[in-house]
């Protein structure tokens, strides 16, 4: 977790590492700090809090001829959020500081070997031990990039870090190890950052860097170098499409909300270039060398493991491909995996970071098995690691809580499920046809039903504000959403939910049922509906109340009917998905909670 930034060019560096910070904020959010070198000497400022706290006290920091900076806002990982454990670290002699995102799991050995020799630490961190590393080399009579090198060979763990040194103060250096880190290239100035919005107003030509290397950057040349022998490295520069626009608010008043208003338009592109003409069949080149599995495993965390878990309908039912979905720091550790000859493994990852998952994926490989990645971020370590990769395409989701990239991934499992369907002949290209003009259809659908989705959304958040605790209940593809709808309305209102399987209530669950006690229940208009309307009325027989997501002409009667336009299952999730986003966004909007960035949680998480 954790972003970090380094500048070096010609601008005011601190203003340009803060607001790269701002981007990168969604990282981790619980301190932040800046380094700039200042009258021959490293000065750090960090505060504990948001960003704003680091702002105010940089106020009163002489920094205005700083042109090389570097910058961190931290999700704790060692050491509790204090302004002591906020990043930049200081080697005991001042002379070097240190941003890191990451885990360097042997600090402590290396701390009691530090310590022994006369060091002192004033964290409880492992950033503080590897700058102090870095430091005791540099002493030891190599030069700077030796040092770094040096150290960083003797840790163990992951890492994306920036250096500063004073005898150098217009140089970063920078180094990644199963942590991102990206090379902004200027015109006279350079940037290394967690991720491209970071520097995106300044530069759109990027190098992905890989675990095991190391940068020299000055305003006017970088170099990139192995960690291992230090010799140079030549990568390509690749260059971002991303609108700079698409990393803003644009008016809304959260990300969180821009983001659940952009599902239409990710929908269009995501369908943009993948459907054959006359509609038949659904284009996925990405997939075209690699066999139909027999056997596919999906492994993600968070909102990724419930597009999972959703796909699993599609693809069973229309690819006939059996599937099995599992969280990925389950998979991971799991004794034996039972990976058939041909089985593939599908990793789902908006960030392609989350340490989990990128280690699920490397176990499959380790054994041989074809992991295919659905990955949002591009370039990102789980695109470059897996046998084979489809982009979600979604643009850069900055609210913490995700809401367009699931939007996405269904999208893009609907499809998989659709091509592999009409490879194996075992849906006629009629009925792919038919649900191709139904993905085709639900941008318009969505643009329009989206504005008063929003407005019931509201409604219903005055009346259930106060709840201390909800079920969310559905079934078949629809007990995945009643996970989400849960995940989505415990991470931003802070209120207890839980996602349950509306059949299997009546083993447990149904006991807390009392009349403060509201059930959200997905009712929509499916072969499952009659079921779950019996579940409904089991909830109701014990005084709860419910509110029921369903489509008009159903035939039900609860406290709070929410009518959402009809749609076929399972297709009828895209229109089921944005509705309890907006439910959880009201509710946690209208408690005065922090919608875009919820206590305790980071968006990219890159630690176990
Ligand atoms: C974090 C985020 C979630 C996300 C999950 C998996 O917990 O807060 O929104 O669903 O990580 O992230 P990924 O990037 O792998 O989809």
């Amino acid at each position: 977790m954790c972003g970090i930034i380094g500048y070096a060019g010609h601008r005011p560096a601190v203003p340009v590492v803060v607001e790269g910070l701002r981007r990168l904020e969604y990282r981790g959010y619980d301190s932040a700090g800046v380094a700039f070198g200042w009258q021959g000497r490293l000065c750090v400022v960090r505060a504990k809090g948001k960003l704003a706290a680091l702002e105010e006290k940089l106020a009163q920091e002489p920094m205005a001829t700083a042109t090389c900076a570097m910058g961190h806002t931290r999700w704790a990982t060692h050491g509790i959020p204090a302004e002591r454990n906020a990043h930049p670290h200081l080697s005991n002699d001042g002379t070097l500081a240190l941003v890191h995102n990451g885990i360097i799991e042997n600090y402590q050995e290396i701390r009691a070997r530090l310590s022994a020799i006369g060091y002192s630490f004033h964290s409880e961190t492992d950033t503080e031990v590897l700058v102090n590393l870095i430091s005791y080399h540099r002493r030891g009579g190599q030069d700077i990039l030796s040092a770094f090198a040096t150290a960083l060979r003797e840790a163990h763990g992951a890492y994306a870090v920036c250096l500063m040194e004073t005898a150098s103060p217009e140089v970063i250096y920078a180094a990644r190890m199963a942590a991102p880190l990206i090379l902004g290239v200027g015109t006279g100035e350079h940037f290394v950052a967690s991720d491209i919005p970071a520097f995106l107003p300044y530069t759109r030509q990027v190098i992905f860097l890989e675990d095991g290397e190391l940068i020299r950057a000055t305003p006017n040349s970088y170099k990139i170098l192995r960690l291992e022998d230090l010799q140079p490295v030549t990568r390509q520069e690749q260059t971002i499409q991303w609108d700079i626009q698409a990393a803003q608010k644009g008016g809304y008043r959260h990300f969180m909300i821009k983001e659940i208003f952009e599902q239409p338009r990710v929908i269009s592109d995501g369908l943009t270039g993948r459907i054959a003409p006359g509609k038949r069949a659904i284009l996925l080149p990405e997939l075209d060398g690699l066999p139909i599995p027999e056997r596919l495993h999906i492994v993600a965390c968070g909102t990724s493991y419930h597009s999972g878990l959703w796909g699993r309908h599609l693809l069973e039912h229309w690819a006939g491909v059996p599937v099995q979905v599992e969280i990925a720091s389950e998979f991971r550790y799991r004794e034996r995996l039972l990976l058939g000859k041909n089985d593939m493994v599908l990793v789902i990852s908006q960030s392609g970071e989350t340490a989990d998952t990128l280690a699920a994926l490397r176990r499959a490989r380790q054994q041989g098995t074809t992991v295919l990645g659905l990955c949002n971020v591009v370039g990102s370590s789980i695109a470059r690691e897996a046998s084979a990769i489809i982009y979600t395409q979604a643009g850069p989701e900055i609210s913490v809580a995700s809401t367009k990239a699931m939007c996405s991934q269904m999208l893009m499992l609907s499809m998989m499920a659709l091509y592999w369907a009409g490879r194996s002949a075992r849906m006629n290209a009629s009925a792919c046809q038919k649900q191709i003009a139904l993905l085709d259809d639900l941008p318009a659908m969505l643009e329009e039903a989206l504005p008063s989705m929003h407005e019931r959304a509201r409604q219903l958040s005055r009346i259930y504000a106060q709840a201390a605790s909800f079920f969310y209940l559905g079934r078949g593809h629809c007990f995945a959403l009643a996970l989400e709808g849960a995940l989505k309305l415990k991470e931003l209102s802070y209120i207890h939910a839980e996602g349950y399987s509306a059949g299997e209530m009546k083993h447990g669950p149904i006991a807390l049922i009392d009349p403060d006690f509201p059930t959200f229940a997905l009712a929509l208009d499916d072969d499952l509906f009659p079921k779950v309307k019996s579940n409904i009325v089991e909830v109701q027989a014990r005084q709860g109340k419910v509110i029921a997501l369903t489509n008009p002409h159903v035939d039900l009667h609860v406290d709070d009917r929410w009518d959402i336009p009809s749609l076929p299952a399972p297709l009828s999730a895209f229109t089921a998905l944005p509705a309890l986003q907006l439910f959880s966004y009201e509710m946690a909007d209208y408690l005065g909670k922090d919608v875009d960035q919820p206590r305790n949680l980071a968006k990219s998480v890159t630690v176990e």
